[in-house]
């Protein structure tokens, strides 16, 4: 196993802090054991070469090989189900009373491989029931990762990873693709747009507001000053009574926001 000196360490974190807000200073042993097989496998003898490397490779392979190997990419359909239950008690009935152009814009930051997403499309699609065709509720999902967003467009999941949605559910949003693997219905696909996106781009190139923001255990590996900067961009993204959903183990700094808390992990744009 390859043992990296300090002050390369160092320049990954710094690398990875300034580029993607990914705080990995306490994670030296996690660096080690995620990096060691692939650099050993390519003959890396230090990280200094693997990240000049990596910044010279003008195919970006490299990188993408990176940020999977030290991203947390875990995920499950209807993880933190209170979120959903508050969307389609509270925040649909809301918007769906205000709405009259029957456009709802939900925007999943830091999708992974699109269950957070799939989820959301499927209480949509539960909740709308017949009258879901008279609605545009496309949702964007985005990532940093390649390698994740490739999966989340592919949509098929280990069985395991649908064990919190009901055997209804399963079987009226899902089909057996082979063995233990499950591939999410057209119906519901087409309702996801998967995109490339860096959450550390001070400007967000989307043209409209949404509505509802899910950023949901993606802060957690984020410096605080990178994770108060993007709570304040989200805001900003947001329709003025818009909804924050973040990780149940996240907070927001309650006391510089202009976000009004609701419940731990949901935040308002505006008043309660
Ligand atoms: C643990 S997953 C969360 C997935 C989903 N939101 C959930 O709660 O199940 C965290 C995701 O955040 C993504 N991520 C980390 N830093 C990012 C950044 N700077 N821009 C966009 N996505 C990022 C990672 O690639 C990873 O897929």
């Amino acid at each position: 196993m390859v043992k990296i000196k300090r002050d390369e360490f160092m320049r990954l974190v710094t690398y990875m802090r300034d580029n993607y807000g990914i705080n990995l200073e306490q994670k030296l042993t996690l660096v080690e054991g995620r990096l060691w097989s692939v650099m050993e496998k390519k003959g890396f003898k230090t990280l200094d070469e693997y990240i000049s490397y990596i910044q010279n490779d003008r195919t970006g392979e490299e990188l993408d090989t990176l940020l999977t190997r030290l991203t947390t990419n875990y995920s499950y359909f209807n993880r933190e189900d209170n979120h959903y239950k508050f969307l389609v008690g509270t925040v649909l009935p809301e918007l769906t009373a205000r709405l009259k152009e029957k456009d709802l814009r939900i925007w999943s930051a830091g999708c992974s491989t699109g269950e957070e997403a799939y989820t959301t499309a499927m209480y949509l699609d539960d909740y709308f029931g017949y009258h879901k065709k008279e609605w545009d509720t496309r949702i964007l999902a985005t990532d940093i990762s390649p390698n994740v967003l490739k999966l989340a467009g592919e949509a098929e999941y280990p069985e395991d990873r649908l064990k919190y949605l009901s055997p209804l559910w399963k079987q009226k949003y899902f089909t057996r693709a082979h063995g233990d693997i499950f591939r999410v219905n057209d119906n519901i696909r087409k309702e996801v747009i998967f995109r490339s996106f860096n959450l550390m781009e001070t400007v967000l190139p989307f043209r409209k507001k949404f509505h509802v923001i899910f950023c949901r255990n993606v802060m957690i590996y984020f410096t605080k000053d990178t994770r108060d900067a993007l709570v304040e961009r989200y805001y900003d993204a947001l329709d003025p009574g818009g909804y924050l959903f973040i990780g149940l183990s996240e907070t927001v700094n309650k006391t510089d926001t202009r976000f009004t808390f609701i419940q731990p992990s949901i935040y308002r744009k505006g008043p309660k």
